[in-house]
């Protein structure tokens, strides 16, 4: 097993580190930017309905949800279809209406989670065209689809997904450049930005791991605490639910997700001297709205752990501690900034002193309802 971990002392944190190379791989053959190259065979086949779906629906489970609210956003900016994004284990109940025009994208990771499995068939019985996305080749989910295409991420050990997510998110950009491409709703200059972007991507990725030791740091001076709320908006919205998500799986220790506007309605009240509050503020769209929600977690004395974008200055002078991470669009934004908070879940779980590979209470992949 030490063999398998590659020098690590934990699956999770080997799995954390190969996403430089795994999100290489899942864009592998499918893009080239300098030579204008963008392909998917999955996709190629089923050109036609995407190019005319009147609407996707995303079912997942777990982190494949979060990498699903992520494409919802890519997909509705970039190809102008809308988009619903569905938890598997809801949408297979709720008497669901789906027509012969929708195209139903199944996310996962294992391919083998119960739910999704079932909410595929269900649509499957409605008619409407379903498209994987699964990591695991050959799996359940794989041959219980039309159409997909696997994400290449390589194994996944950790129960706590991490270097999936990454790798969905790739696959998902790439299908959202695709589809707005062929629809004509993303314009040639601006999908050839995001090409380039999107292949540097692995180097940032790198970037972002170098901030490891900075991490540990932080991790010690909160690894006490017994809440943490995450914070973010727009791209990053589902990064702050991805954040907590991890941080509560492998350390135990309560934590929300939250889009920053929404702090308002409710968690607001929860914050105090004692609150570690971890904000996304990268620069983006939404960069000055989420300035000022840190001034409001600032006024009720919350502790901010920022992640930024390099050469801030505005936020660091409102935040206890700030990660600086590398500019990219923003719609790719998630790749990078997920990776600090998978470090800070990690480090605070192992210093607790918890079984990061395999929490209590939970399965890597989970085949029962
Ligand atoms: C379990 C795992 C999670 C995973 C979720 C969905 O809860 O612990 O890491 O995100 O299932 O799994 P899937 O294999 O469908 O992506």
């Amino acid at each position: 097993e030490s063999i398998e971990k590659g020098g690590y002392e934990h699956f999770m944190l080997k799995e954390i580190f190969e996403q430089p190379r795994s999100i290489l791989d899942s864009m592998r053959g499918r893009m080239i930017a300098e030579s204008d190259h963008l392909m998917m065979s999955g996709i190629r086949e089923y050109e036609n309905k995407f190019v005319n779906a009147k609407r996707i629906i995303i079912v997942a489970c777990g982190t494949s949800w979060h990498a699903g609210l992520v494409a919802e956003y890519l997909i509705e900016d970039f190809a102008r279809i809308p988009v619903e994004v569905e938890y598997a284990s809801e949408f297979r109940y709720r008497n669901p209406i789906i027509t012969e025009d929708d195209i139903v994208v199944a996310i996962s990771q294992s391919g083998e989670t119960a739910d999704t499995l079932a909410a595929i068939e269900l649509a499957k019985s409605k008619g409407a065209t379903i498209f994987g996305i699964c990591n695991v080749v050959g799996s359940s989910i794989a041959r219980a689809t039309d159409a997909g295409a696997y994400t290449h991420a390589g194994p996944e050990i950790g129960v706590a997904s991490t270097k999936a997510f990454t790798a969905q998110v790739t696959v998902l950009a790439l299908i959202a450049m695709i589809i707005g491409s062929k629809r004509g709703t993303l314009e040639e200059t601006k999908l050839r930005q995001l090409m380039v972007e999107l292949e540097t991507i692995p180097a940032k990725v790198e970037k972002c791991l170098l901030l490891d030791d900075q991490i540990k740091e932080i991790s010690a001076k909160y690894k006490d605490a017994t809440n943490f709320i995450y914070l973010g908006r727009g791209y990053n919205y589902p990064v702050a639910l991805e954040g907590a998500l991890k941080l509560k799986e492998i350390s135990y220790i309560h934590a929300e997700g939250y889009p920053a506007a929404e702090m308002k309605h409710g968690p607001i009240a929860l914050i105090d001297e004692q609150m570690p509050v971890v904000v996304i503020a990268t620069k983006d769209s939404s960069y000055e709205k989420v300035v000022s929600n840190v001034q409001e977690v600032r006024a009720r004395k919350g502790k901010v752990i920022a992640v930024v974008t390099e050469g801030d200055t505005t936020i660091p002078s409102m935040a206890d501690y700030v990660i600086e991470i590398p500019e990219t669009s923003e719609h790719l934004m998630p790749l990078l900034s997920v990776i600090p908070l998978q470090l800070l879940s990690y480090h605070i779980a192992v210093m607790r002193g918890c079984n990061v590979d395999q929490p209590r209470n939970l399965a890597k992949s989970v085949t029962v309802e």
